[in-house]
């Protein structure tokens, strides 16, 4: 058992453990499928764990200069480049020690060809199957006015002279059955294309760690595509599969606020003045929150004001929006008292806005509160935002022992403003 109450607050802690546990799957599907699988570092590149990685992964995907610079510096192997538009600028230092790249339109390719094919570089185009299980329009890269991917009617009949691969990435979070969908789709629409290219990438989304995911279908999926083209070379790029549920965020209760409660629907008041727990005695609220002409709900809301920010440190809580489990809490049900985290920062929509959370004992100031799965998309996208600071980074190993990797100051914050 991890004792959290010895680890900095806040701070994102990721379990090797687990991370291993990820990897061996991984690797077993990539094995098994006879296909590559790589690393997307857009959803998880806490480098302090790329030797580890490595061991499994034989490269990753990088979509900017400083992806691309990492992945040189930190983890080598095979890189795969795509961004979904290269400035010319960088283009000489991006592409150093690439191995693939694809171009997300026709005039891109156009623009960087003959500085390509001056490489070793294997070229591509990204294409839009104009396909995708995903309803969170935020998160769909085939919507109908998306701008990643060329559209199989502007793509044409022909593949433009040098193009040896294509690249589709079009779930988020999907199952095998997504995949076999994609699959279909780039058949139906690009299906003429592929025996003429030697490589198809297609790229994230495959939650293949989940506990739900059905591997065995996946594999049979990648297999049965791959008898039919068994000249290509297939490439998976997950960022969240491989870090899924690897490590938490560990936070801490400063204050708690009392606010009204939600008001009730039906419009009655209940008698009841105090809820009483198993393991405590709520006090009750609707007396200091009896607003004019307003029937207030006696079940209260209390927000718990946490030293981690959702709009800083938890970005995909307010853009997903995605609402994490936390240890030790689950969904309050109808007339249970709930809590509600807030985040430090003074944007007035900083709290877990998806819901509110249920504790069998009532949270006092001090508390740690833990935030499951909170590895991938957290430290690739926070921000200082509102000058707070970040939670440190650290890694509980197999043996149980926690580890500090890294811990932020003020130069951090200072430094990325003049
Ligand atoms: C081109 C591309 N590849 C790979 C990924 C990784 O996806 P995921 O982390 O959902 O597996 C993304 C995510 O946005 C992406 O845009």
């Amino acid at each position: 058992m991890i004792d959290y109450a010895n680890i900095p607050s806040p701070c994102y802690v990721l379990e090797e453990e687990k991370l291993i546990r990820n990897l061996e799957l991984i690797d077993s599907v990539q094995k098994r499928a006879g296909i590559t699988i790589i690393l997307a570092l857009k959803g998880f590149a806490m480098f302090s764990v790329f030797p580890t990685i490595k061991k499994y992964l034989p490269g990753t995907s990088a979509s900017s200069l400083f992806e691309a610079r990492l992945a040189r510096e930190e983890f080598g192997g095979q890189l795969h480049l795509y961004c979904p538009v290269y400035p010319e600028k960088e283009f000489p230092e991006l592409i150093e020690g690439a191995t693939h790249i694809s171009f997300n339109s026709l005039s891109q390719w156009e623009q960087f060809k003959e500085k390509t094919l001056l490489t070793h570089i294997s070229p591509g185009l990204r294409i839009n199957p104009e396909y995708s299980p995903v309803e969170t329009e935020i998160y769909n890269p085939s919507s109908p006015l998306s701008r990643l991917g060329i559209r199989a009617k502007v793509l044409g009949d022909k593949l433009p002279e040098g193009i040896e691969g294509l690249h589709c990435h079009n779930l988020c979070e999907s199952n095998s059955q997504a995949l076999l969908n994609t699959l279909e789709q780039i058949e139906k629409l690009f299906g003429h294309h592929l025996p003429r290219i030697k490589w198809l990438n297609l790229g994230g989304g495959h939650l293949m760690t989940a506990k739900s995911y059905d591997i065995e279908h996946l594999i049979q999926v990648l297999i049965s595509f791959k008898n039919r083209y068994p000249h290509l070379d297939i490439y998976l790029e997950p960022g969240s599969a491989v870090a899924w549920e690897t490590g938490i965020l560990r936070a801490t209760v400063l204050d708690l606020i009392e606010t009204p409660g939600p008001l009730m629907k039906s419009g009655v008041r209940s008698q009841k003045s105090e809820v009483v727990f198993e393991t405590g005695i709520y006090p009750p609220t609707q007396k200091l929150f009896a607003l004019k002409g307003q029937v207030l709900d006696p079940i209260f809301l209390i927000i718990a004001m946490l030293d981690v920010s959702f709009t800083a440190h938890m970005p995909d809580c307010l853009e997903m929006p995605y609402k994490p489990r936390i240890r030790g809490a689950r969904e309050p049900q109808a007339k249970e008292p709930r809590y509600r985290m807030g985040g430090l920062t003074c944007l007035a929509g900083d709290v877990m806005g998806m819901g509110d959370y249920y504790f069998e004992k009532p949270l006092k100031v001090g508390d740690t509160i833990i935030f499951e799965d909170m590895m991938h998309y957290t430290m690739v996208k926070t921000s200082m935002f509102n000058g707070v600071k970040h939670p440190s980074i650290g890694i509980v190993n197999r043996n149980g022992i926690f580890n500090l990797v890294k811990e932020f100051d003020y130069q951090d914050y200072k430094n990325r403003l003049s």
